[in-house]
Formats: C-alpha cells, sequence, structure tokens
C-alpha cells in the first residue's frame, strides 16, 4: 500500500510549512550551476502545491528567501530574484485553475521592485481562491516578525490604544504576519539539516518536525504523503501525559 493509501483524510494537518532545502547541493552534484538547481526547486514547488491542495491540505507556507540569503553571491540573488518573477507571470494561471490563493510573508519593501510587482499582482489575481492558501515567505525571517510584531504593540500601548497587561498569546499571534493562519501542525525540511534558519520561531512552537535527507528537486508527492503518514503517527501530547490522550 502506498503512503497515499494509508494517509487518514480525516486527521490531515491543515497547514504544511516546509524549508525547500539543498538546490545547490541537487545542481552541484549533476555538475551543474546551482541557479539549475533553483529551476528545478520551482518545479517541485508547483508538484507539491498541487499534491497538497488535491489531498486537502488547507495552507501551505514555503520558505523562498531568508532575510540571511542576501548573503549569497549577487549572481544567485539576482538569479533568484528572476526566477520569482519569471514563475510568477506563468504560474499565476495554474493557481487559479486549482482555485489556490496566493499570499506572502516577509519584508516585500526590499526586493527589487519588479519582483515585488510580481508578487503583488500575483496576489491581486488569485485573490477570490479559496481551496488552499498558498505562502511565500520572502526576505523573511522569524525574528524579524516577531521584533516587527513587538514594535507595533509597544507603538499602540504608548498611542494609549492599548494596555500593557492586556497582551497575551493571541494578543501577540494577532500582531504577527500570520495573523489569520493556523500554527502549522506539521514542518518539513529537506536536504538533511535538520535546523529552523530562522523560519516561523513563534509558529512551530508546537508543530511536529519532519527531516528528509531528500535534496528540495528530488522531494515528490509520494514523500510528501509519507510525511504527512509520519505526523499522523506522533502522539502530540501538548505536555500532558500519554494516558491522558488515549
Ligand atoms: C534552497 O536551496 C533554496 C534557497 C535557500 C533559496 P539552497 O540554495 O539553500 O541549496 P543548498 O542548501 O545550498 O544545497
Ligand atoms: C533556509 O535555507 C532558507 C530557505 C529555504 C529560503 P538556507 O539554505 O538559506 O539555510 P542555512 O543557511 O543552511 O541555514
Ligand atoms: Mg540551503
Amino acid at each position: 500500500m502506498n503512503f497515499e493509501e494509508k494517509i487518514d483524510k480525516s486527521k490531515l494537518p491543515q497547514h504544511i510549512a516546509i524549508i525547500m532545502d539543498g538546490n545547490g547541493r541537487w545542481a552541484k552534484a549533476k555538475g551543474q550551476p546551482r541557479v539549475m538547481g533553483h529551476r528545478a526547486g520551482v518545479k517541485t514547488v508547483r508538484r507539491i502545491t498541487e499534491a497538497c491542495a488535491k489531498i486537502g491540505v488547507k495552507y501551505l507556507t514555503l520558505y523562498a528567501f531568508s532575510t540571511e540569503n542576501w548573503n549569497r553571491p549577487a549572481f544567485e540573488v539576482n538569479a533568484l530574484m528572476r526566477l520569482l518573477v519569471e514563475t510568477l507571470n506563468k504560474e499565476v494561471k495554474v493557481l487559479n485553475k486549482n482555485k489556490i490563493q496566493l499570499q506572502t510573508i516577509g519584508d516585500l519593501s526590499k526586493l527589487p521592485s519588479r519582483s515585488r510587482k510580481a508578487m503583488e499582482k500575483a496576489i491581486e489575481d488569485t485573490a477570490n481562491n479559496n481551496r488552499m492558501r498558498l505562502t511565500l515567505a520572502l526576505n523573511y525571517s522569524g525574528r524579524w516578525e516577531i521584533t516587527e510584531a513587538a514594535r507595533t504593540l509597544a507603538q499602540k500601548a504608548k498611542n494609549g490604544e492599548l494596555d500593557p497587561k492586556d497582551i497575551n498569546d493571541d494578543l501577540f499571534a494577532a500582531a504577527l504576519t500570520t495573523h489569520d493562519m493556523p500554527d502549522p501542525e506539521l514542518l518539513i525540511r529537506t536536504s538533511g539539516e535538520t535546523r529552523l534558519s530562522n523560519y516561523l520561531l513563534w509558529q512551530l512552537a508546537y508543530s511536529e518536525f519532519y527531516f528528509t535527507p531528500l535534496n528540495w528537486p528530488d522531494f515528490m508527492e509520494e514523500d510528501l504523503h509519507e510525511a504527512i503518514y509520519i505526523y499522523q503517527n506522533r502522539e502530540r501530547r501538548f505536555g500532558k501525559t500519554s494516558e491522558q490522550i488515549k
């Protein structure tokens, strides 16, 4: 039996977050330039987005570019920004056909204006789709987001619009870029690395982590199904004892 058949459709994670990693190593292993790995990675984005929508996942959030990725060679950063524009222009039709809404989290103001405009247009063009939301984390980092939220709340307190005593979990979460999404139940990272690299630090507080040695361009629909199956067979205790859960 394949993993897709083993998945319990009534217990799907609503929200899956993915750290798409290993494009460069995938290309290097083939004797190709890193950018070819990013091109192959785009195909995986399409494949996994469609697979998530098909199975009934409601939110898919992909780490596409971190605030730290600006430190890569300019050539690679430029290639990634161009690839983003090219991909968005091409994929909007497919997103609309599949009723997938596009969103973004991160500081878009720092992107080259062509990339930012392509992103804004794609968001607008897919705004009415309601089958699944695909969020691209672009120029994103968890610490940036938490710092921004703290600044927003501090400003409100200073203006007298907020009593600091009222700040709690929910109020803080409402100030984050993900305010209108549930927290991811499942985080997947490809390429064998087992770190968060500044991704969704607040939101992943109680998520199940799934690491695979596969590089992102090699990550197939069946691998996604395996990750979901393994997630479904974990016991999520949230601080309780095993006996309390059963
Ligand atoms: C992930 O692949 C894509 C981005 C970070 C944009 P990498 O480019 O990090 O590939 P590796 O980790 O160097 O193999
Ligand atoms: C994390 O991958 C960022 C994205 C996937 C966009 P990196 O490849 O940049 O992470 P590190 O540098 O290995 O931690
Ligand atoms: Mg990497």
